[in-house]
């Protein structure tokens, strides 16, 4: 089967500089080769040039509780036209980011081809669920999950236009770091949400399990979007907003395994990479056997 590998240049979600080089990072420990060697058909689509923060403070939007808006948005209708163009060709997007908001853009690019028949794992520190209401950074990295599933600012929705999911078959995983009325906005939503909490309470390997059932329960396919974030400081040093007491890395590969098995994966986002504060190359590293493990790699 197919692959398709596309770089997204994208930090201005993050406002912070370096995860645009995400992407080189990750290709670096020769996943192209790597993925060729598990028996894929890949094709490096090259990257989404972006609007980036090297263009400095022309891009920002104005709004502080929307930082970068009409950018962002630019960029996410790039990356949606490129997602769509693979997915009608029967392959599987891998896209390499650049920061979180960038699942705007793949959601709203599989949203044609899928139909709503799509569940959404969502592994990450952050619920990504703020509104431009509720953000306490202006940040539209920390407002992805939000938008896709229809709520927040109308020029993000509508990039989809969103709801491109199904809510009660979306799963947030890893959780530790919520913003107060992000935190209730989730909760009064369908989203099904394992924090760490509930991963020590009731075991990381039942809330797996539970997770794998709700984004696969009455959809026959699902799309991964994974934040490096979602790991531990400790395994994962190299992302713009760390947050202790993650996960660790024997179980992310091992989550990444079960998604594999589920055989329902069909499009896949790799965020949070920020090369420029990495120790060596370990963020990215691990990055990369991540996306094989969650590809079929064997090692047993
Ligand atoms: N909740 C914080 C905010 O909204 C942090 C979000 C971090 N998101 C991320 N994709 N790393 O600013
Ligand atoms: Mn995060
Ligand atoms: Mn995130
Ligand atoms: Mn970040």
């Amino acid at each position: 089967s197919k692959l398709s590998i596309i770089g997204f240049l994208q930090d201005i979600g993050a406002s912070k500089r370096g995860v645009d080089m995400g992407s080189y990072a990750i290709r670096a420990e020769k996943l192209v080769e790597k993925l060729k060697a598990l028996g894929y058909q890949v094709s490096d689509e090259g990257n989404v040039e972006c609007y980036s923060m090297d263009e400095g403070d022309t891009l920002e939007s104005g709004n502080p509780k929307l930082r970068y808006a009409a950018a962002i948005r630019r960029n996410m209708l790039e990356l949606k036209e490129q997602v769509q163009a693979i997915v009608q060709q029967d392959a599987m997007p891998i896209v390499l980011g650049g920061d979180h908001s960038m699942a705007m853009g793949s959601l709203a690019g599989l949203k044609e081809r899928y139909q709503g028949n799509l569940g959404l794992l969502w592994v990450d520190a952050h619920g990504d669920f703020n509104t431009p209401e509720t953000t306490p950074s202006g940040n539209v990295h920390g407002m992805p999950l939000a938008a896709i599933t229809g709520r927040g600012a109308p020029e993000l929705v509508d990039i989809g236009p969103f709801p491109g999911v199904r809510e009660e078959n979306t799963v947030l995983f890893g959780i530790r770091d919520l913003d107060p009325e992000e935190s209730m906005l989730i909760r009064e939503s369908r989203v099904t949400m394992y924090t760490i909490r509930d991963i020590i309470e009731r075991g990381f390997y039942t809330c797996l399990q539970e997770a794998l059932q709700v984004v696969t329960t009455g959809v026959d396919q699902f799309h991964l979007s994974f934040d490096m974030d979602s790991i531990d400081p400790i395994f994962a040093p190299g992302t713009g907003t760390p947050v202790m007491g993650g996960l660790n890395d024997r179980e992310v590969l091992y989550l990444m395994e079960r998604v594999h098995e589920t055989g329902r994966l069909v499009s896949m986002d790799l965020v949070e990479v920020n090369p420029a504060l990495d120790v060596g190359n370990k963020t990215a590293r691990l990055a990369a056997e991540l996306i094989l493990r969650a590809l079929g790699k064997k090692t047993l």
